[in-house]
């Protein structure tokens, strides 16, 4: 059984992983507005990917007796200066959602839930996955430096990012 914090602290997260969906739905409209389809692919998994992880908590909490009670989720930005801006931005907010990972960890850890810190450690390590992936596309862009060739080479390296419903063994 979930305490009422930990319960609380888990909405609130389900709550952030749809807006992190909605915010990189967001971004796969932004470059396909911009005529850069493999970004817009890249982003577009990326907000199911994010999905899977809000169901992944939903779940959860249903599983262990507790109540998933939705709050509002934000409206995104629409748009951003460049490519360049919008991976920064997403970089900085995997960022915020590490650090939002940890303080569930240490909730778990007050709380002294062994069950709720176990499952989410599989989130800790996924984010380590998560920053690692954009800090590689955003590596690439610096190299580019808005460079057209360079652009539209990376483009058709992105269009052919795939969902994979990630393992949760
Ligand atoms: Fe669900 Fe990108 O963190």
């Amino acid at each position: 059984m979930l305490s009422q914090r930990m319960n609380d602290a888990l909405n609130e997260q389900v709550k952030w992983e749809l807006y992190s969906s909605y915010m990189y739905l967001s971004m796969s409209s932004y470059f396909l507005d911009k005529g850069l389809a493999g970004f817009a692919n890249w982003m577009r998994i990326q907000a199911q990917e994010e999905l899977f992880h809000a169901m992944r908590f939903f779940d959860f909490i249903g599983e262990r007796g507790g109540r998933a009670v939705l709050h509002p989720v934000d409206a995104p930005p629409a748009e951003w200066k460049n490519p360049l801006d919008a991976f920064t931005h997403t970089l900085e907010h995997e960022r915020l959602v590490t650090s939002r990972i940890n303080d569930l960890v240490n909730v778990a850890i007050e709380e002294k839930d062994h069950a709720t810190n176990i499952f989410l450690q599989w989130f800790v390590t996924e984010q380590v996955e998560e920053e690692d992936s954009v800090n590689d596309v955003l590596n690439k862009l610096r190299l580019i430096n808005g460079e057209g060739q360079g652009m539209l080479m990376l483009d058709k390296d992105l269009a052919t990012r795939v969902f994979t419903p990630p393992t949760t063994a």
